[in-house]
Parts: structure tokens; C-alpha cells; sequence
């Protein structure tokens, strides 16, 4: 039985969304992707261009990300070797002495930022209203690399991005020695939020204040200001109506000797990944409550589900 009945608002929301990091991909790659219910081909050009296209060749239907090549600026087709572009359009039949007219490939538009691949996704096909920004500390050199993390998990976008405006559960499901307050910011597709709290280092508990952004339900930034500047840039991507992708990449600030591999940055990365383990038999089981009973603490939840509407395309969706 499909986990749908648990949820009151569709699987794949409006918004960017992660497909790979962009260091996975070089040029002249060629991968298949699975997500939003669909199947993609990702490719690499010649040139250092990334596309994203559906994956099926309209000639006579081969998957292009299963022994497709690239061939400077467009993927050739495994089967007749026809070439198709990032804008999807056919660029070479090579047996024929014209091209037909509808041979083209519906194309996903693609950014290659902070290090990840982004697609924007709306379920009308309509065009991005709005853009990931550059990070400063995704090019500098005062950061370490990314340390990276994955999880399949069997939830929906929405009910992770609602963890981080959840104030008691970080008490009661991972231990937090502190009820953390949230302030929030929401602004357009934007939503701050300011967190007080405490993490557990080999020093014992830290006090720190958690910045996060969420851009979408996508694409979330998080700066962990304390003993140690640390970033985590997480990004959750529907696989299909039942399992989303979830990367969680983090960075930490290298004055002062801080190294991800040990000290502060080490206990950032195993806090972080200990309570996303604690939270995943939470949300692969629980039903999505609406409207929910909250209590005085539970945190700006129901200001997070008003935001979230913006997200839906079906006006029917009631998140
Ligand atoms: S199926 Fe792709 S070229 Fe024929
Ligand atoms: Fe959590």
C-alpha cells in the first residue's frame, strides 16, 4: 500500500531541488536520475554545461541515461545515436538527410551552484520565479569541503522541512539538554529562522544559535554559530510518491584549527546525522495531523504551514 493516505498535499512541490553534487558530474558523464516520479538523464558537456532532460529518446523510446554518450554539447542516444542538447532540441540524426521537426526532449532548467545540481520543478511545467544564491563559503578557502551524507527515507518534503520549527522534539526525541525557542522570518519563498540552542561536543554541551534559510522545501541552509563556525547545506528531493533523497553537506570554518574531520566539526557532523537517524522512524510512520492540536511551546508550526502553501500548484492541497 502506497504511504499517499498518510498526507493531505502532494508529492512533488513547486520550488529547486538537488539531483547530484556537482563534482560527481565531469564533463562527458552521463547519469540516469529518478526523481519526481519520473525518469531523467543528467549529462556533463564537452564544454563543462550541464543538462537535465526526460529521460526517453522520441525516436523509439531508449533511455538515454543507460549508454548515452556525450558528444560535445548534446548526449547521443545509445540506440541510433541520435543527439540531443540541453535545450532537449535534436542536433543530429546521422543517417538522415533531415531532421524531424519533432524530435526534441522536454528540458529541466538546471543551475550548478554551491556545489550541488538543482532542477526546478513545477507540476505545470511553468518557469523558476526565483534563484539559489551563491554561497560565500561554498568558494572560499576558509571552509573546508563538503563532508556529505545521504538517506533514502519514506516521508515527503514538507514533513522534514517542518522538523526544524518542531521546538519540543528536539528535547524529547534527541536529548537536547534545552526546550529550544524558534524566531522566525518568513519572506517569499523564504523562510528564517533562528534557533537558541545547545549541542553535545567532547567539551560537553555548546550554546550556539542554529540561522537557517529554508529556500523551498528543497534547499535549506544552516549556520551554527558557537565555539565554531559550521554550515550545513541540506537538500531533500522527491524520488516518487513514496521515498524522498536527502544530502546533508556540511562545512566548517578552519580558523582556529577547526577541522571537520576531528574536534567541533566532528561532533557537529555526528550530532546532526545522529538526530536525522533518531527523526527517520518518526516520519516513515507518522500521518501528517491537520489541523494539529498544539500546545503553548510547540513552536511557530502552523506560521511554517501557511508558508508552505505557496508550494502547492492544486489549490486543493491543504498543507
Ligand atoms: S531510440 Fe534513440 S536514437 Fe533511436
Ligand atoms: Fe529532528
Amino acid at each position: 500500500m502506497t504511504s499517499g493516505y498518510r498526507f493531505s498535499f502532494p508529492p512533488y512541490p513547486i520550488g529547486w531541488f538537488q539531483v547530484a553534487y556537482s563534482d560527481e558530474v565531469k564533463p562527458g558523464d552521463v547519469r540516469p536520475l529518478q526523481y519526481f516520479g519520473k525518469e531523467l538523464v543528467l549529462f556533463r558537456s564537452d564544454t563543462g554545461k550541464v543538462g537535465v532532460l526526460d529521460a526517453y529518446c522520441p525516436h523509439l523510446g531508449a533511455h538515454l541515461g543507460h549508454g548515452g554518450t556525450v558528444v560535445g554539447e548534446s548526449v547521443k542516444c545509445p540506440f541510433h545515436a541520435w543527439q540531443f542538447d540541453g535545450s532537449g532540441t535534436c542536433t543530429e540524426v546521422p543517417y538522415a538527410g533531415k531532421i524531424p521537426k519533432a524530435a526534441k526532449i522536454r528540458p529541466w532548467e538546471v543551475r550548478d551552484v554551491n556545489g550541488l545540481i538543482m532542477v526546478w520543478h513545477h507540476p505545470n511545467g511553468d518557469a523558476p520565479t526565483w534563484e539559489i544564491p551563491e554561497f560565500p563559503e561554498t568558494t572560499s578557502d576558509e571552509w573546508t569541503e563538503y563532508v556529505v551524507r545521504r538517506w533514502k527515507i519514506r516521508t515527503r518534503n514538507q514533513e522534514m522541512a517542518e522538523n526544524a520549527v518542531d521546538c519540543q522534539h528536539f528535547h524529547y526525541l534527541h536529548g537536547t539538554p534545552n526546550h529550544p525557542t524558534a524566531t522566525i522570518d518568513p519572506k517569499g519563498h523564504i523562510f528564517n529562522s533562528v534557533l537558541n540552542t545547545a549541542m553535545e561536543t567532547p567539551m560537553g554541551p555548546v550554546e550556539g544559535q542554529v540561522h537557517a534559510q529554508m529556500y523551498g522545501f528543497g534547499f535549506n541552509v544552516t549556520r551554527f554559530t558557537g565555539l565554531v563556525e559550521t554550515m550545513l547545506v541540506n537538500s531533500v528531493t522527491a524520488i516518487d510518491e513514496e521515498y524522498v533523497d536527502a544530502r546533508f553537506a556540511f562545512k566548517v570554518k578552519k580558523d582556529g584549527g577547526a577541522d571537520i574531520a576531528k574536534g567541533i566539526g566532528r561532533a557537529f557532523v555526528q550530532e546532526i546525522t545522529r538526530q536525522v537517524e533518531q527523526d527517520m522512524p518518526i516520519w516513515e510512520n507518522k500521518k501528517h495531523v491537520k489541523p494539529p492540536i498544539l500546545a503553548e511551546g510547540d513552536g511557530p508550526i502552523s506560521q511554517f504551514r501557511r508558508w508552505c502553501r505557496q508550494f502547492y500548484a492544486d489549490p486543493n492541497a491543504i498543507p
